[in-house]
């Protein structure tokens, strides 16, 4: 993402428009329509205010279901070929190959810090924690491209209630997996090794917060974080860790791996925000990968600012922190 990095930022169009023309994904029914039932979705995912059925987007459904009137699904095939994970390329197509032999079980994750009831909790027992819900949310990455993935997992609260936070619990910090023998691009320092995220304590517990274990309908893809992928829909996609082994609470803000990298292009809190220029990317418009629509102007907070403005009261929106 930094541009002493050979990264290749967006796929041209014309490779996303062959796709969408063969999937002509126009909303969820469709979508299991034209793929023949790819998809499994979930009989009952359980309640949720976030969550959307099995069905394309309605009108009403407004913020609360996540997902706007003019959004459509990204063809599955773009979210699990146009990845972003640096342990095992600085490539997007690279991580598709290169981590299909990755085994995501066994697996454990530690819950420790600032906790009554410090873990390790192996997949499992952290899957048996909460019921499965499919939240369909925007995707946006701070490179400038964006999609609409319907996850599955539950509420990252659920996980941090059971550990009981002490008072002390101020920040969240998640370590990703360090194995560069499973790892091929830890064997290179293009980044600091593990990656590293973050999140205010109050941003971890909020009910947009999901710990993805699966999308469209299936168990995640190594590539795209297999078997623990943060979503924090209203961020930029790097805040959301992939392939989460430790998830610590501590009473100081926690170093970043990207922050750590470039703090201009990467603040802390990094949400999404059309008014503030990085010095790599100028955030005013996105590319939807997928779409025929040319350019749309990016949303604050992502579209979310009516769940989670209200987080950041007090603070000076045109800064990052
Ligand atoms: N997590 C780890 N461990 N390593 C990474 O390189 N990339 C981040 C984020 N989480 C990354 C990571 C970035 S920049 C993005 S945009 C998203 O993962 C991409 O997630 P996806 O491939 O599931 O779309």
């Amino acid at each position: 993402m930094n541009g002493n990095i050979p990264a290749r930022e967006i796929t041209p169009r014309e490779t996303f428009l062959s796709r969408r023309r063969l999937l002509q994904t126009l909303g969820i029914g469709a979508s299991v329509a034209a793929t023949g039932g790819v998809y499994a979705w979930l009989a009952d995912p359980g309640p949720s205010p976030y969550r959307t059925s099995g069905r394309g987007p309605r009108e009403g459904d407004g913020g609360g279901a996540a997902v706007s009137m003019a959004d459509t699904l990204t063809p599955p095939e773009t979210f699990t070929h146009y990845n972003n994970y640096y342990e095992f390329s600085t490539d997007k197509r690279d991580p598709a190959l290169l981590a299909a032999g990755f085994k995501p079980r066994p697996w454990s994750v530690t819950v420790d810090g600032r906790v009554a009831k410090p873990r390790t909790l192996d997949l499992d027992q952290l899957l048996s924690l909460a019921p499965a819900e499919e939240r369909v949310y925007r995707h946006r990455c701070v490179e400038g491209w964006s999609m609409v993935i319907p996850w599955l997992g539950f509420p990252l609260a659920a996980l941090l209630k059971a550990a009981e936070p002490l008072a002390g619990a101020k920040f969240v910090a998640f370590t990703s997996l360090l194995d560069p023998a499973r790892m091929p691009g830890q064997k290179s320092s293009v980044l600091r090794w593990p990656y590293v995220e973050g999140l205010r304590m109050d941003e971890a517990m909020h009910p947009l917060t999901l710990l993805s274990h699966g999308a469209y309908g299936e168990a995640l893809l190594p590539q795209n974080g297999a078997p623990l992928h943060l979503v924090i829909p209203w961020k930029y996609g790097f805040k959301g860790a992939k392939a989460i082994v430790r998830i610590t609470l501590v009473d100081t803000q926690p170093a970043t791996t990207w922050n750590l990298y470039s703090p201009a292009d990467y603040g802390f809190y990094s949400n999404v925000n059309p008014s503030i220029t990085r010095p790599r990317f100028s955030q005013r418009f996105e590319d939807r990968l997928g779409e025929t629509v040319d350019r749309r102007p990016t949303l604050a907070f992502n579209g979310y600012a009516e769940q989670v403005a209200d987080l950041y009261r007090g603070m000076d929106l045109a800064k990052d922190y």
